[in-house]
């Protein structure tokens, strides 16, 4: 079937999904919003509260969790997708920053943010376990944000979770969070000596909630097939990382989600055949908040200088994050299982006052070079990373747009990452503000 003649020039740009391709954190946030000009809905599709994306607009900071960077521009939709765990107060704490920073997306009535009525909602218990099971004695600490977003996963893999338009049926609510709140206290406190939660006082508050939610609900999955039908572009957003991935991530130093491109089809309810292309999101460093392995962490002066510049403590927790060099064999797996298209490189300005930039091109495990990224946390153990060391420009590149005015050693980094990662670089960031930022032509055409 013909698109219909009303499609305007806009509606022609393809979908995209736009992730991040290392361990979270690499300033989606930011490169959301200002590819949020191009779209006409933003999506979230995993995740919960325990992203924080930063956004910058002309040098006033607000830090998103769970709403999508693209309601900052009023004529850009927003969606919580049913892939997503939806904490009630985290969201309504969210709405009350979006109304004191005078955007119109915190009322229901401006028909701007919507929330799905399949996304499974975080309970106070789901807290609970978390906390228990984090600090107790004898168990793998991962390091979570504590927020909850494990426990709830495991109950919606159980089939025992809440989901948001369970949260909207009072009978409903009660009997589950009576039924829950008996099971979870009497596990936490078998395991972990934790004190019972009440359930009476749980459903009033979330009764109460629910209500507050209720206009922002509604089938985001119809709500996005009908918008791509009728010839609008939809940018599926990432949270955390490809290397968080339940699947393909350190496991277990992972998040419980799927953050890679095909969570963006099971946490949203659209199809691959309606998504034109994935763009990987990049520090030109790299960094890790949390446990799990990092190959190229740089515990030196020079991890210490990149903390420093990169200013590199967590957006939600505040826990400073661990810094190293750009690991190509990972960025290649990243780059291969989001079927990665475009890369933005974000970050480079940090690596201003680098001398010499060690970029990582290949392990060697067990004596032997290889591109092979290991299954196991025993296997990352192993590896020693093979460096091939770049000479640093030594000269300021914050707020440099255009790709010509960066310094020639810059240039060339950028050159070598793209020819050894496999994706053509379309964006760099070179500040956390949103005209800090040059795009390539190909990409600029690509976006239309
Ligand atoms: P996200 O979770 O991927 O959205 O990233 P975060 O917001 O958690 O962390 C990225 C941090 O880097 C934020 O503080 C951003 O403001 C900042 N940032 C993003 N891009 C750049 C950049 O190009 N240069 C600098 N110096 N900071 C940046
Ligand atoms: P954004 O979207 C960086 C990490 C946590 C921990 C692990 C599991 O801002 O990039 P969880 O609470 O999800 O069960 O924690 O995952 N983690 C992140 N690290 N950025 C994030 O999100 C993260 N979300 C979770 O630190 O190691
Ligand atoms: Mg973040």
């Amino acid at each position: 079937m013909s698109q219909s003649s009303s499609v305007s020039a806009k509606a022609q740009r393809p979908s995209a999904v736009i992730l991040g391709a290392q361990w979270g954190d690499e300033g989606k946030g930011k490169i959301v919003d200002v590819l949020s000009e191009k779209f006409d809905i933003v999506a979230r599709y995993a995740g919960g509260h325990n992203a924080g994306h930063t956004v910058i607009i002309e040098g006033k900071k607000i830090v998103l969790q769970l709403i999508p960077c693209g309601v900052l521009r009023p004529e850009c939709k927003g969606v919580i997708g049913n892939g997503v765990v939806f904490d009630p107060q985290a969201f309504l704490n969210e709405v009350k920053k979006l109304k004191e920073a005078g955007l119109p997306a915190y009322d229901p009535a401006a028909k701007q943010l919507f929330v799905s009525n399949r996304a499974q909602v975080i309970l106070p218990y789901h807290r609970m376990i978390e906390l228990a099971a984090e600090t107790a004695p004898g168990r793998q600490t991962i390091g979570t944000t504590r927020r909850g977003i494990g426990p709830a996963y495991e109950d919606k893999i159980h089939r025992n979770g809440l989901r948001v338009v369970d949260l909207l049926n009072t009978s409903l609510l009660r009997t589950h969070i009576n039924n829950a709140c008996h099971e979870k206290n009497t596990i936490a406190h078998a395991l972990f000596g934790t004190e019972p939660l009440d359930p009476k006082q749980m459903y009033e508050e979330y009764a109460r909630l629910a209500d507050q939610i209720a206009p922002f609900v509604t089938d985001t999955a119809v709500l996005l097939n009908d918008a791509i039908n009728a010839g609008k572009n939809v940018m599926f957003e990432g949270a955390q990382g490809a290397l968080l991935d339940i699947d393909h991530g350190t496991y277990p130093f992972v998040t419980s989600s799927s953050s890679t491109a095909g969570g963006a089809v099971t946490g949203t309810g659209v199809g691959p055949t309606k998504i034109g292309t994935v763009i990987g999101v990049t520090k030109a460093y790299v960094t890790r908040v949390g446990e799990g392995p990092f190959p190229t962490q740089d515990d030196g002066v020079m991890g210490e200088l990149l903390a420093k510049r990169g200013n590199e403590f967590g957006a939600v927790t505040g826990r400073p994050r661990r810094c190293g060099w750009l690991d190509l064999p990972l960025l290649r797996y990243s780059n291969m299982i989001n079927s990665t298209e475009w890369l933005v490189v974000t970050k480079m300005d940090v690596m201003d006052e680098c001398p010499e930039i060690p970029v990582c091109t290949g392990y060697k495990i067990d004596g032997k070079v290889t591109d092979v990224i290991p299954a196991d946390i025993v296997g990352f153990k192993k590896i020693e990373p093979v460096y091939t060391k770049m000479k640093g420009w030594m000269a300021p590149t914050e707020g440099i747009t255009e790709y010509d005015k960066l310094p020639k050693l810059a240039q060339e980094y950028l050159e070598f990452v793209e020819r050894e990662s496999g994706a053509k670089i379309g964006m760099i960031s070179t500040g956390p503000d949103r005209v800090q930022t040059m795009t390539q032509p190909a990409f600029a055409e690509m976006l239309g």
